[in-house]
């Protein structure tokens, strides 16, 4: 059983101020009767609620994956700057979504949006090493000595060592643009290892989590809901 008011919040961008609002005005039913109590308790898979007469679907948890685009913040909220969040449907933007796991803002690509707190944190536990794949566009030529020193696991400027990676170069040159997977989410991590061999990093997508691929329909901006199956993928091989 839960309160009424802070399951129309988590279902909902409406907070906990206009939600009472809506209830104590009358404009909230639970089951066909007005209810203007706040504070009810109801259960919410069982009792129906609906505002002004539209039924408000419930569900527990939501999963969505996120074609990110650059330039858009990877939190929840922002006071001044867009949010992976606002590039939600007002449909499917609820107040308690955040991204499990962050991406710089000039990164591109796979963002896992959810409310599954455990989940998220299952993710981003250091225990689960789940891999991460990018694709890299560098500054500058790479051989095999930067190669290796970025597979073995570089040592970081602060002195954090990283965990070994995979590299596969895809297109040699003066601006590479090569494959990486890493096992661990340190902040910058792929810019900083990059920097221990002097390369910058000038353009970096991530392209899947565990086994759970960005899909390549979603153009930039766009997502997805996923299924219990794709989730699940997430955890595959760990
Ligand atoms: N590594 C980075 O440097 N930036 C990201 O956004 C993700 C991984």
């Amino acid at each position: 059983m839960q309160r009424l008011d802070k399951i129309i919040c988590s279902q909902s961008m409406k907070s906990r101020r206009e939600t009472d609002g809506l209830i104590r005005r009358g404009r909230v039913t639970v089951n066909g009767e007005i209810c203007r109590r706040p504070a009810t308790h109801i259960d919410p898979d069982v009792d129906e609620i609906a505002i002004d007469g539209t039924p408000l679907p419930f569900s527990r948890y939501v999963y969505f994956m996120l074609n990110k685009p650059a330039g858009i913040l990877c939190v929840s909220r922002d006071p001044k700057a867009k949010t992976v969040v606002d590039l939600l449907s007002p449909d499917d933007r609820r107040r308690d979504i955040f991204p499990a796991g962050r991406l710089d803002r000039d990164t591109h690509g796979l963002v896992l949006l959810t409310n599954d707190g455990e989940l998220a944190h299952r993710i981003l536990s250091p225990k689960h090493h789940i891999p991460k794949r990018y694709l890299v566009r560098l500054d500058g030529p790479i051989g095999q000595a930067e190669i290796k020193a970025i597979e073995t696991g570089p040592v970081l400027a602060d002195g954090t060592k990283c965990l070994p990676a995979h590299l596969t170069v895809l297109q040699d040159g003066g601006e590479p643009l090569v494959e990486i997977t890493i096992f661990e989410g340190k902040f910058h991590q792929i810019k900083r290892m990059f920097g221990t061999v002097d390369r910058g990093v000038t353009w970096l997508k991530r392209v899947s989590m565990g086994g759970l691929t960005l899909d390549d329909t979603l153009q930039e901006c766009e997502y997805r809901s996923l299924g219990k199956q794709e989730i699940s993928l997430l955890f595959k091989g760990c």
